[in-house]
C-alpha cells in the first residue's frame, strides 16, 4: 500500500453488486481476451456483445487499441507500461463488474502473471479467460494494420511475438482455434461456458 493510500479507508456502500447484477437479470462477468495482435480478439468480443446485447443483456467492451487512445493514452509498449496497461484495465473491469455489468475485455495481455493478478480481482465463477489462439504466422500473414510488416523492418520496437513476448495461458477457461472454426462458432463456444 503506498503512504497516500494509508490515510484511505474503504467505504462500504448499500448497493450491492448482486442487487445490480439482479437488476439487470444476469450474471456479472468479466470475459477476458487474450491473443496476439491480430490473432480476432476484438472480431470475436465484438460479436458475441452483439449477440449478448440482443438477448437484453448489459454488456460493455473494452478493447486495448480504444482504452489507448483514452485512459491509457500516456502508456506505450515497454514491459513496465503494459503491466500498468493491463493494471488499469483489470480495475476498470473490476469496477463494470461490481455495476453488474457483462465486461469483455480485449487486450493482448501477453504476460501470464498480470492476467493472473487480473483473474484475482474477481470471485471464483466471474473471470473467464478466453484465449484467442491463432499461431503468430497466421497473425502475421493476415496483417490488418500492417504492423508486423512495420515491425519487421524495424519502425516498430517492442511487437508482441517477435522482440517482445507472449506467454501463452496455460489453463484458460476456453481456447479458440480461429483458423478451423468460424467466428460464430468461436462465439457460440463462449456463449455454452457462459449459459
Ligand atoms: S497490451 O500488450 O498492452 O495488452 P494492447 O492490447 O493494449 O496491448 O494493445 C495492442 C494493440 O496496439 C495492437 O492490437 C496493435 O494494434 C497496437 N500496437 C502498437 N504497437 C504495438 C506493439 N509494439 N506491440 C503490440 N501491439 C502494438
Amino acid at each position: 500500500m503506498t503512504s497516500e493510500a494509508n490515510n484511505i479507508l474503504w467505504q462500504s456502500l448499500s448497493v450491492t453488486k448482486s442487487a445490480r447484477a439482479a437488476q439487470k437479470g444476469q450474471a456479472a462477468k468479466c470475459i477476458w481476451f487474450t491473443g496476439l495482435s491480430g490473432a480476432g480478439k476484438t472480431t470475436i468480443a465484438n460479436l458475441l456483445d452483439k449477440k449478448l446485447h440482443s438477448r437484453g443483456m448489459h454488456t460493455y467492451i473494452l478493447d486495448g487499441d480504444n482504452v489507448r487512445h483514452g485512459l491509457n493514452r500516456d502508456l506505450g509498449f515497454t514491459d513496465i507500461d503494459r503491466i500498468e496497461n493491463i493494471r488499469r484495465v483489470a480495475e476498470v473491469a473490476k469496477l463494470m463488474v461490481d455495476a453488474g455489468l457483462i465486461v469483455l475485455v480485449s487486450f493482448i495481455s501477453p504476460f501470464r502473471v498480470e492476467r493472473l493478478m487480473a483473474r484475482n480481482l474477481f470471485e471464483v465463477g466471474e473471470f473467464v479467460e478466453v484465449y484467442v489462439a491463432t499461431p503468430l504466422e497466421e497473425c502475421e500473414k493476415r496483417d490488418v494494420k500492417g504492423l508486423y510488416a512495420k515491425a519487421r523492418r524495424g519502425d516498430l520496437k517492442n511487437f508482441t511475438g517477435l522482440d517482445s513476448p507472449y506467454e501463452e495461458p496455460q489453463a484458460a477457461e476456453i481456447v479458440l482455434h480461429t483458423q478451423a472454426e468460424s467466428s460464430d462458432v468461436c462465439v457460440d463456444r463462449v456463449l455454452q461456458v457462459l449459459a
